[in-house]
């Protein structure tokens, strides 16, 4: 199996649908990358996944990095993708610009950023000096407090509009696919029509060219999870029953024998 790069993502629109999801550590980004997953992601979720946060607001760049590169150590074949957590990219473009490579550095193969129209610049300088972006509209989850709480975008006309121009103006900036987040199927498949570029969607139907899914999700680590969600196991049940089987055992006498 080759490594999956931008130009084999590109190439695989309409002729592949790429099931990505993330991982945010080595032991199980090791898991889905022998598993056959395409695209990587330590999303920010990692905010909410992983520490305990409400949102994705708080997480730090050197937590970002961090994750980053213990997946990068563990994904050989899979392209992995660093999330540029709120607050590295909105903080002027020059300071972004050394943000991402950053990321990286840390052994990203390309960063992912949430905007449209008005995180073009920023995306035509990245691609320019040769950082791959992932883009991402639709609803965009460090947007919260803008929302009043994570929700579903692009639903009137007006609306879809607007999310139609955003994955346009990234797509015209040279991101190599875009994250369409909790929009209405039909409007990501019309965008999906539309664009040249791969569209990666999470809660925004099957038209998709891939789809996203957070890896605490589809595990059933998370035992609540969005309705868009399929889980394909449901390890809470198993890790918390392991956990106090050890705990009985080493109380009763049984283990160590
Ligand atoms: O951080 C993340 O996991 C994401 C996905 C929802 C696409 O941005």
């Amino acid at each position: 199996m080759k490594k999956w790069n931008v130009a084999t993502v590109k190439a695989a629109k309409g002729k592949e649908k790429l099931g990505c999801c993330t991982a945010y550590d080595a032991c199980f980004a090791r898991l889905a990358d022998e598993a056959g997953v395409p695209i990587i992601l330590v999303g920010d979720s990692m905010g909410m996944t992983m520490l305990g946060y409400e949102t994705t607001l708080p997480v730090k760049l050197e937590e970002t990095l961090s994750a980053t590169a213990a997946v990068a150590r563990a994904a050989k074949n899979a392209m992995v993708v660093a999330d540029m957590p709120f607050g590295s990219y909105q903080c002027g473009d020059d300071l972004a610009v050394a943000n991402a490579v950053k990321c990286i550095q840390a052994g990203a193969d390309a960063i992912k950023l949430e905007g449209g129209a008005s995180v073009c610049a920023l995306v035509k300088r990245l691609t320019t000096a040769g950082i791959p972006v992932l883009a991402h509209v639709g609803m965009t989850p460090q947007s919260v407090n803008e929302y009043g709480g994570f929700k579903r975008q692009g639903k009137t006309r007006e609306a879809a509009e607007k999310v139609i121009e955003d994955a346009k103006a990234v797509e015209a900036a040279g991101a190599f696919a875009v994250t369409l987040e909790c929009i209405p199927s039909e409007l990501a498949a019309e965008i999906t029509a539309t664009l040249k570029i791969p569209t990666v969607g999470i809660g925004a139907g099957p038209v998709c060219d891939a789809q996203w899914l957070v890896m605490h999700d589809l595990l059933g680590l998370n035992e609540r999870v969005p309705s868009f969600v399929k889980q394909y196991a449901h390890l809470a049940g198993s890790v918390r029953g392991a956990f106090k089987a050890y705990v009985d055992e080493v109380r009763d006498g049984v283990f160590p024998a």
